[in-house]
């Protein structure tokens, strides 16, 4: 008994060098994807099959995340190693958990821009500048979004137009700050636990045709969503809306029938610039708040360029002009953007870190938000 105790310590240490480099091997050629519903891991599914009878280097494998944050976690402690990822989450993976980012999508026109998030106005609004929104009246998409929250407030607080102080409420200093608005779903439990978000923040809202879903986080709130807060804007209960650079494009000469769409000429609004001047609608390249910058592979530091290296095998043999199965499509498999967006061209490299990849006025005004508790 005692003798073999002995022997065992031996044992062991001779067959460690094998069961490192046994380790570093397999993880070495696995990648594990972070997928979040049926349809992601089925095209996940069909991704590795393709890739295995193609023979490329490397194995993917599907991992299933609750949400986002718990992808991040298991990417954290190794239980997957990538996911593509919005803006809003890489900043929250990369500043609380300190991963990093192997890829970016780089979609049709500017490289690694999604979107530019633009504040949009009637033109016949003279005296109105974003450098001194105090007591207007503002229409928001929705709460906690990118285009309606994220981007606005933070560019808000950034100007020290709107002060957190020390309570880090921001529904309540916005709601200090603007006159009537409409921040649809402000007073869902979800957002409003205690009940006691402002009310003024809903009172640009106008519910369904019933009046009833008055500030509802959906589509039966009227003013809900880019369309609309654009809706808010043209029908004059709000003074400016937060939307996307494209909103105005996608609700004109008829793709939307709705009668305030049919009623809206390009002549009747104007984009309103950071810097306090006003600019028309297609300058949105000079005149946003922020340029959104599209998703991205969220991976451990270590992982950056092994997990580059394989994409890069899986876009040679799936992205587009391919034949067979298409990386960058979620046609199928009954969801959208599944893996990748579905506007996604190609992928990129990100040498730099995450935050070279948000850009530094997105990442302004996600700093904003650095309050107790962000992390
Ligand atoms: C390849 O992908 C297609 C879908 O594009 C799927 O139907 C097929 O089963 C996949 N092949 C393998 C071997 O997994
Ligand atoms: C890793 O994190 C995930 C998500 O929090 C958790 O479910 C899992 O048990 C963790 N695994 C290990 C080995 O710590
Ligand atoms: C943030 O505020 C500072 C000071 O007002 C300003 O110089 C800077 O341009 C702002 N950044 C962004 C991204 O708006």
């Amino acid at each position: 008994m005692e003798r073999l105790d002995r022997k065992l310590p031996a044992a062991f240490l001779l067959l460690l060098p094998l069961l490192s480099v046994s380790g570093v091997a397999n993880q070495k050629t696995t990648v594990s994807w972070c997928v979040l519903s049926d349809a992601e891991e089925q095209k996940c599914l069909d991704l590795a099959g393709n890739a295995t009878a193609l023979n490329i280097r490397g194995t993917l494998q599907c991992v299933r995340g609750l949400n986002t944050r718990d992808c991040i976690d298991k990417i954290k402690n190794g239980t997957a190693d990538a996911a593509s990822m919005f803006a809003d989450d890489i900043y929250a993976a990369g500043l609380c958990h300190g991963l990093e980012l192997a890829a970016g999508e780089s979609h049709n026109g500017v490289d690694g821009i999604s979107y530019y998030v633009v504040a949009m106005a009637r033109r016949s609004s003279s005296d109105l500048s974003l450098l001194e929104m105090h007591e207007r009246s503002s229409c928001h998409p929705g709460m906690r979004t990118t285009v309606g929250w994220t981007v606005p407030i933070g560019y808000l607080v950034n100007t020290s137009q709107i002060r957190v102080g020390e309570q880090c409420n921001f529904p309540r200093a916005v709601g200090n700050f603007f006159g009537y608005s409409c921040v649809p779903g402000v007073k869902d439990p979800q957002h409003d636990p205690r009940g006691n978000n402002p009310k003024n923040l809903c009172e640009a809202c106008i519910g369904d045709d019933n009046d009833r879903h008055i500030c509802a986080n959906s589509h039966r709130e009227r003013h809900y969503g880019e369309a609309g807060a654009l809706r808010c804007v043209a029908e004059n209960l709000g003074d400016v809306a937060f939307v996307k650079h494209t909103t105005i494009f996608d609700n004109l000469d008829g793709k939307n029938q709705e009668s305030w769409a049919l009623d809206l000429e390009l002549e009747d609004l104007k984009l309103l610039c950071p810097d306090g001047t006003e600019a028309g609608l297609d300058e949105y390249e000079h005149c946003h708040l922020a340029a959104v910058p599209a998703n991205a592979v969220v991976v451990r530091m270590e992982d950056k360029c092994r997990v580059w290296k394989f994409l890069e095998r899986l876009q040679n043999a799936f992205g587009n002009g391919h034949q067979g199965f298409s990386l960058f499509s979620s046609v199928g498999y009954g969801g959208s953007d599944l893996l990748f967006s579905d506007a996604t061209h190609h992928l990129q490299r990100v040498l730099g870190s995450y935050t070279s990849w948000l850009g530094p006025t997105y990442t302004t005004m996600l700093q904003a938000f650095e309050c107790e508790g962000f992390c």
